[in-house]
């Protein structure tokens, strides 16, 4: 039975179509549901949940959702809603080539359709590896239900001779120590059994952390949920508190739209650059406001971050793990401390503000989370550059970067595409030194396609047994959340498309300067114009399938990279009324 507070009654509930009347096609809907075992009393009268599980065997960081689905199908019961699963495609970062972020508004249309095509009245979405988290969140966003997100949860820190490896950061940085020859096969081989040792995501500060952090900053989880360990105890009993909630938040009728709000979205981002978070949130918040109907674009995330100091010490801009940030109070605690920055009246799925949530909550280990006035970077962790290079904007994350980069004229190293970067970078004969600025162009969302997390471009074996370590890199692409380096990202336009990063030739002169925002070619325009005139657009890579969709209908990075038409709050109409 609705509790008192309900703004609904049974026959209001959007399941009630498919199974409180009296028709055919009911009779079909409930026949269906008692093969599977269900008695009418199961399901009359009661919430629908969906629980989209983005569980695969080939995801390890879901390997535990198996389980999961289990404890928040409990709490369903409990609180006398009926759970049904529907999986969903998973997008398993180490796996999915060209990259997930190809599939990202795929399962973003699987998860708006699947809550749109079924009798659900309100879903828990289960995901946390990277692109899983904004897609589930923008195909539910788009459908317009009540919805909760339970995040996967990181993984346990990793361990190699005592020394804790950190997910993709330990990688990068070893890998680069095997290349140098400071380190043999066998330590490598240890390294990998050491590095990644429980279900869960991520445990670096990389996309998945970010993005599970920044929808707990959304008021989209239950308090507390993105930071705790996936194979922590309290990891199962939220899975289960979250079953229960989204019951009540059908009969409350708590919408998306109730919570998602310019102030939100600036308590995410404001999230995101306390934690010294990915630059792939950029690309995904956008995406994510938009379809919230909330205007957001890539200036207000470098407004953000001129007044949001760095307080997180995470891997890869700092020293510690998601565990060690669990223990130190989790982001709770972090956000009680940058709470005069944040909308503290914004709404959240368990009804109250997120200021009501982080209230007395605290921070035990100041070396994890710091202080206020003891920040890592006082402000600026993110900066969002434009120039004749990146006419509508690029970014980079200096903190991430050697500091002396950070304004640095150089010159050009250019690669045509990932192959020719491949074949060429590590060639002894290739005229490029520490000053160089190593350019690679075709990455982006259509000319890679999907644009990939390349854009830690790979430094020359020669230079690294130099001892350099960090260079200026320019691309289209994306960078993973665990990578770290001087690397200018996403330059909107992208090469393919004919944006001015397609006329860069080796032997120009490029320059950064982070702190007036500038990224520029030193050519003329004159010169530009006529490398323009000369310059072909490619063939389209593809010619059929999910492919030509994504490359005929992928927005560039600045927009968000959704598709054109999935873009827009229109809610999406039942076609049919029974
Ligand atoms: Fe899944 Fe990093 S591989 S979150």
């Amino acid at each position: 039975m609705p509790p008192a507070n309900a703004k609904k009654r049974p026959e209001d509930l959007r399941s009630h179509r498919w199974y409180g009347v009296k028709d055919l096609r009911s009779f079909g809907h409930r026949s269906r549901t008692a093969q599977s075992g269900f008695d009418r009393s199961d399901y009359t009268g009661k919430p629908v949940i969906a629980i989209i599980n983005t569980w695969s065997d080939i995801n390890p960081c879901h390997s535990h959702f198996r389980v999961r689905v289990e404890e928040v199908k409990r709490g369903v019961w409990q609180a006398g809603g009926f759970p049904l699963e529907m999986p969903a495609i998973t997008l398993a970062e180490p796996f999915q080539k060209p990259t997930t972020m190809m599939y990202r508004n795929l399962l973003a249309m699987e998860t708006e359709e699947l809550l749109r095509s079924y009798p659900a009245d309100g879903a828990v979405l289960m995901g946390g590896c990277d692109k899983t988290t904004p897609a589930l969140l923008m195909g539910a966003t788009s459908m317009g239900l009540p919805f909760i997100f339970m995040p996967a949860g990181p993984m346990l820190s990793g361990n190699w001779r005592g020394n804790k490896l950190g997910s993709g950061t330990d990688s990068w940085k070893y890998w680069a120590e095997l290349r140098a020859g400071k380190i043999t096969e066998d330590d490598w081989q240890e390294i990998e059994g050491g590095i990644a040792r429980s279900p869960g995501h991520c445990m670096t500060m990389g996309t998945a952390s970010t993005m599970t952090s920044a929808t707990e900053a959304l008021g989209l989880t239950l308090p507390g949920a993105a930071s705790i360990p996936a194979a922590d105890a309290n990891h199962a009993r939220m899975a289960t508190a979250s079953g229960k909630r989204i019951v009540d938040m059908v009969w409350e009728d708590m919408k998306p739209a109730d919570l998602l709000t310019a102030a939100s979205f600036d308590n995410a981002i404001t999230t995101v650059l306390a934690l010294g978070g990915s630059t792939n949130a950029l690309v995904h918040l956008i995406a994510m406001a938009r379809r919230a109907g909330v205007p957001l674009g890539l200036d207000r995330f470098d407004q953000l971050s001129q007044r949001t100091p760095l307080l997180a010490d995470i891997r890869p801009a700092g020293r510690f793990l998601m565990e060690d940030f669990y223990y130190a109070g989790g982001l709770r605690g972090l956000l009680n401390r940058i709470r005069p920055l944040l909308a503290l009246d914004a709404r959240t799925v368990n009804g109250k503000t997120i200021g009501e949530n982080i209230d007395g909550c605290r921070v035990y280990n100041d070396e994890v989370i710091r202080p206020l006035n003891k920040p890592i970077v006082a402000s600026g962790s993110l900066a969002v550059l434009r120039g004749n290079l990146a006419p509508d904007g690029a970014v980079i994350k200096p903190a991430a970067a050697e500091q002396h980069l950070l304004k640095h004229a150089g010159r050009a190293v250019v690669f045509e595409d990932y192959n020719d970067m491949a074949a060429r970078i590590d060639d002894p004969k290739l005229e490029i030194d520490a000053t160089s600025v190593i350019v690679l162009k075709n990455a982006g969302p259509v000319g890679a396609p999907g644009m990939p997390e390349w854009g830690q471009l790979p430094i020359p074996k020669k230079l690294l047994a130099q001892g350099v370590r960090d260079m200026v890199r320019i691309s289209d692409a994306r960078m993973s959340g665990t990578s770290y380096g001087a690397c200018v990202l996403h330059v909107a336009p992208e090469s393919w498309v004919g944006g001015p990063l397609a006329f860069v030739q080796t032997g120009d002169i490029v320059e950064l300067d982070v702190a007036l925002r500038k990224l520029h070619l030193q050519v003329s325009d004159a010169e530009l114009a006529t490398r323009r005139a000369a310059w072909k657009a490619p063939a389209p890579r593809f010619k059929r399938g999910y492919g030509a969709l994504f490359s005929k209908h992928i927005s560039q990075a600045n927009d968000g990279c959704d598709f054109d038409f999935l873009e827009g709050t229109a809610p999406t109409e039942d076609p049919e009324i029974h």
